[in-house]
Parts: C-alpha cells; sequence; structure tokens
C-alpha cells in the first residue's frame, strides 16, 4: 500500500499558504506534517485549520524524524543554506524557484542532492499545466517538427502592493524586474524544448512604477543547438501569461485565463501545417498540486521526476547570464 510522503511547508507566506491549501487534495501521496514560519502569527489561522503544526525554526522540520521533505518556500536568498541543512539531515528537497542565484549555486544544490540518493523538486508547475504538458509531448514525439522558436510573456502587477522593503524588491533576490518571479518559469521551458543556451540580451527598464528593480524586463536567447526564446514580463501591467511555440510542422499558443494561484483555465491556438488554425478551451487544473505529488511519487520510487539536474543547472545558467546582461546592457555568453 502506498504511504504518503509526510513534508514539512517551510515559509508560510503567498506560495506556502497556497501550498497548504491545495494539497488537501493529495492525501494519499503527501502529509504535511508540520510548517515552518518565523511570523507564527501570520500563518497560525490556516494551519490550526489544517490541523497542522507550526513552528517557527526550521530546525524544528529538520529534526522530526516524519519529516521525509521539506518544501521551501522561502525569500530566495535562503534557498541555497536551507537545501544544505536538509540534505545534512537526510531529507528529500522540493525548492520553490529559482532553485538558486548563480550556476555555481545551482550545480551545489544538485550535486548535494544527487550524492545523497535524495530527490529534488522544482517549483516550476507550468510543466503539469495540461496544455503544457500536452506541448511538450507533442515536441518530444516530433509532431512540431524542429522547434524554431520561443514566444512568451508572464506578467502581473500584485508586486505594486508590496511594501517597497519587501525581499522581493531587492537587487540581491530578485533582479531583473520580474525575471526570478515570472520569467524564470518560461526560461524553464525554453531549456526543456531547445536545451541549453548560448547567449542572451536582456534589457530591463523601470516605465511606470516606483518598482526598484525595474518593472519590464525582456530577454532574447540564442540556443546552442539553434533556436532562439523571446521571453519578457512585467511587473506592472495586468495580468498577461502566454507561451508559444513555434516549429516546422506546427505551431501553439497557450494563454492562461488567470494567474496559477486561482487556475480558470486555457485557450490554446494552434495550427498543423497544412491545416486551419484551431481554438481550444482547456478546463481548470491544479498543477501546483501535480506537481508536488509528482515530487512525492518520485521520493516513493514510483515516477522519475521530469525537471532534470540538466534543465535545472541549464536554467540557472541562463538565469545569471540574464542578470548579467540586464546590468552590462550587452549580450552576454551563458557559462
Ligand atoms: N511557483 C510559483 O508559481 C510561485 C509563485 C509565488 C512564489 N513562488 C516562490 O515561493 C517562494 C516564496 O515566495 P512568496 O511569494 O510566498 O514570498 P512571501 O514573502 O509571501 O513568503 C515567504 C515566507 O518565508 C518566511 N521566511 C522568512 N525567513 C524564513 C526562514 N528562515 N524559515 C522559514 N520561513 C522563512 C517569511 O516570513 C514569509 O512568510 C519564492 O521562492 C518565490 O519565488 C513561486
Amino acid at each position: 500500500m502506498n504511504r504518503p510522503v509526510g513534508i514539512a511547508l517551510v515559509g508560510m507566506g503567498w506560495w506556502g499558504k497556497k501550498m497548504l491549501n491545495v494539497l488537501a487534495a493529495a492525501p494519499e501521496d503527501i502529509r504535511v506534517v508540520r510548517a515552518v514560519e518565523p511570523n507564527l502569527e501570520t500563518a497560525l489561522a490556516l494551519c490550526a485549520e489544517k490541523g497542522v503544526e507550526l513552528s517557527a525554526n526550521y530546525a524544528d522540520a529538520l529534526a522530526d524524524p516524519a519529516v521525509e521533505a521539506v518544501v521551501l518556500a522561502t525569500p530566495h536568498a535562503l534557498h541555497g543554506s536551507q537545501i544544505e541543512a536538509a540534505v545534512a539531515a537526510g531529507k528529500h528537497v522540493f525548492c520553490e524557484k529559482p532553485l538558486a542565484l548563480t550556476k555555481a549555486g545551482a550545480e551545489k544544490a544538485v550535486r548535494l542532492c544527487r550524492d545523497a540518493g535524495l530527490v529534488l523538486g522544482m517549483g516550476h508547475e507550468r510543466r503539469w499545466e495540461p496544455p503544457i504538458a500536452d506541448l511538450l509531448a507533442k515536441a518530444d514525439a516530433g509532431e512540431l517538427g524542429r522547434i524554431h522558436q520561443i514566444e512568451a510573456n508572464f506578467s502581473h502587477d500584485k508586486f505594486l502592493a508590496l511594501d517597497r522593503d519587501n525581499w522581493r524588491l531587492k537587487a540581491d533576490q530578485a533582479p531583473a524586474g520580474g525575471m526570478t518571479a515570472t520569467g524564470i518559469h518560461l526560461l524553464d521551458l525554453s531549456v526543456r524544448l531547445l536545451g541549453p543556451a548560448e547567449s542572451v540580451l536582456c534589457i530591463c527598464e523601470q516605465l511606470s512604477s516606483d518598482l526598484p528593480q525595474g518593472d519590464t524586463v525582456a530577454a532574447y536567447v540564442k540556443f546552442k543547438a539553434g533556436g532562439t526564446s523571446y521571453v519578457s514580463a512585467s511587473l506592472a501591467n495586468p495580468f498577461m501569461s502566454r507561451f508559444t511555440v513555434y516549429g516546422s510542422k506546427g505551431w501553439i499558443d497557450i494563454r492562461d485565463k488567470a494567474h496559477v494561484e486561482s487556475p480558470a483555465g486555457w485557450i490554446v491556438t494552434s495550427a498543423m501545417a497544412g491545416g486551419p488554425i484551431t481554438t481550444a478551451e482547456v478546463p481548470p487544473a491544479e498543477p501546483v498540486k501535480d506537481n508536488l505529488v509528482s515530487f512525492a511519487r518520485a521520493v516513493r520510487g514510483r515516477e522519475t521526476y521530469p525537471i532534470t539536474a540538466t534543465h535545472l543547472v541549464d536554467n540557472i545558467a541562463l538565469l545569471e547570464a540574464i542578470f548579467a546582461s540586464a546590468s552590462s546592457g550587452k549580450i552576454e555568453i551563458v557559462a
């Protein structure tokens, strides 16, 4: 019989709360043993409602034998040290994006987990969105032919309401506008489809807000094996999320009807060579839950987790070059 994986949710802010809420629907795969949040009062009510023990210290989760895995939904600067501590305690790790802010940091996280025989999951839930999963399967099967180009945008204006001293607006944790918030999901999909990147030009501007790291970012990426991806994100225009892939045999354009915090379904427009342009509606799903379930099944050895170590490192190598290009204004080579 399957035994659910005991997890500790670490960081009970916006996304930790979202994960706790969706995991109620995954009792066969995951049991939330406890939650960790230094600002206890911000999470007391929800944890009490869900019957989840709450404490202020990460060490409590690491010392708890019922906790098999930690799920990190903490500020970006903490991911590296929290992964290291989890591995030292023998816990599997699911880390919210970005895994690290440097390629070296990503390599270290991947190496630590691999050497300890621990699963490393990643908060790139877009891969579990049904139309994206379908697109990836079609691309893998060669149905789109040679992938030429990707155009993608993921924008929202939720951060305009943040205190200006919030960690999400700091240069050391979230440089280049919305790139670590939203753009990174599109970089993950780009690397998944086109492989390691070769170079990137990133332009980040402050156009209509006082967001200190800029509100409008665009990255034009060239891939080593050919092909390009244009990834853009705004932190100051209303919600928009689209992912478009062009191949020699067909193209697919996917638009989210709402932000993944409250999925509302997708509109998929596509055309295959010689065929008409068609549009389909895809009903809502819960990719944040489905990613965590896939991670739990990988912990149990029942599934192979699809975001590979290579994807993780290639993505952060590209992210690091994007930071460099945003600052230099020049094309930067991806290490
Ligand atoms: N996958 C997605 O679509 C998605 C969406 C939103 C956020 N995220 C990611 O989730 C993570 C958290 O983002 P957020 O928007 O929830 O931020 P947040 O600021 O709302 O929440 C972070 C929480 O971590 C807590 N914290 C700080 N130090 C801690 C520590 N040492 N131990 C435990 N908790 C600590 C903070 O008090 C805060 O409550 C980030 O990595 C972010 O990029 C992912």
